[in-house]
């Protein structure tokens, strides 16, 4: 009997090929503390995870049994690819099911900065009707720039142009090909800082993109830019975000990710001009269920010894 642990909320409907498989016993066990989860690894050869449980080299090194690691999203940022390769582990991720949701999430964050929705909302609620205030501005004919042109980037871009807001991405791995088949303009990261109204964050944290928002790059944005970060905190570096919303260089901010999660501590929560949710790209219904039912078969099929796409 093989024996998978499933240590964050994960859809289980998605699970389903797990759970119903004869020879596979499912431990789903959310919430545990690093150290309950120490002491337990080592019975597995699955691991599956969401975003909460960092697997660590500490809890890798425990792991004597575990043949393969999977994430139920596409960020793999909370797992040491290093130390799991090490030790003959495979890591697999459900790269596509959450596109969308967090490409519509990226995109009403947009449309909250423009238009100053949350705090005219959060002000009506306490019976404050202010429309001097809330003055927006529109997407039409506004450029957006787009750091980060892979799937929920593309994503993005699409519902932008619906918007009749002009495209400038950067990503130095897509082609200009690319770029024409998408009907986008593919320029520098200075371009982007310098010529967009909006800028909105779809790479993945790595050490090139750690701190790739900082000081220096506010420094040559233009005044009033509104920014969105959909995708990891530390691209933004926070430091230098406030210093930049207080100076007015930034109009206004949608961070659904941050440097350290849950962020309770951070002055950021508390800026009036910062539009803020809690890491909830992926949560919708229909993308739990999507990266549920691909990681489950992924790690069957890995464990049965059969063909598998992402690790
Ligand atoms: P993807 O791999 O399809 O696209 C990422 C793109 O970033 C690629 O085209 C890549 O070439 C580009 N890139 C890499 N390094 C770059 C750099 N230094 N500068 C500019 N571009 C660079 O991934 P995706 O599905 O579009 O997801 C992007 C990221 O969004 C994920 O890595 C994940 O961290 C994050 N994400 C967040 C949520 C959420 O809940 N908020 C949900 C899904 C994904
Ligand atoms: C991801 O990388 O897929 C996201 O962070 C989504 C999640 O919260 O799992």
């Amino acid at each position: 009997m093989q024996k998978i642990l499933v240590s964050d909320t994960i859809s289980e409907i998605g699970l389903k090929k797990l759970l119903e498989a004869k020879d596979i016993q499912v431990d789903i066990k959310p919430d545990l503390h690093t150290d309950e989860l120490k002491n337990i690894i080592g019975q597995y050869q699955g691991l599956l995870v969401r975003s909460q449980t960092k697997v660590t080299r500490d809890i890798i090194k425990a792991a004597k049994n575990l043949l393969v690691i999977g994430r139920a999203g596409v960020g793999i940022d909370n797992i040491d690819i290093k130390a799991a390769s090490e030790q003959g582990i495979a890591v697999i991720n459900a790269p596509d099911g959450n596109t969308i949701s967090t490409a519509e999430l990226s995109f009403a964050m947009i449309m909250s900065m423009a238009r100053w929705i949350p705090q005219s909302h959060s002000d009506l609620k306490q019976g404050i009707w202010n429309r001097k205030k809330y003055v927006g501005v529109e997407l039409n004919n506004k450029v957006l720039g787009i750091i980060g042109m892979g799937r929920i980037g593309s994503e993005v871009a699409k519902r932008a142009k619906a918007f009749h807001m002009h495209i400038l991405a950067y990503d130095p791995y897509i082609t200009q090909e690319r770029a024409k088949q998408l009907g986008i303009h593919l320029g520098t990261i200075d371009e982007i800082f310098t010529q967009a109204d909006f800028i909105t964050i779809h790479t993945p944290l790595t050490k090139d993109t750690k701190y790739l928002i900082d000081e220096k790059a506010f420094s040559m944005m233009k005044k009033g830019v509104r920014l969105a970060n959909c995708a990891r905190g530390g691209i933004i570096k926070e430091e230098a975000l406030m210093k930049a919303l207080d100076e007015g260089v930034v109009e206004v901010a949608a961070l659904d990710v941050y440097e350290k999660e849950p962020p309770l501590d951070s002055p950021l929560l508390k800026h009036p001009k910062v539009i803020t949710t809690p890491h909830l790209g992926a949560s919708t219904q229909e993308a739990q269920l999507n990266v549920a039912i691909d990681v489950a078969q992924e790690i069957y099929h890995y464990l049965k010894n059969l063909p598998f796409k992402n690790a």
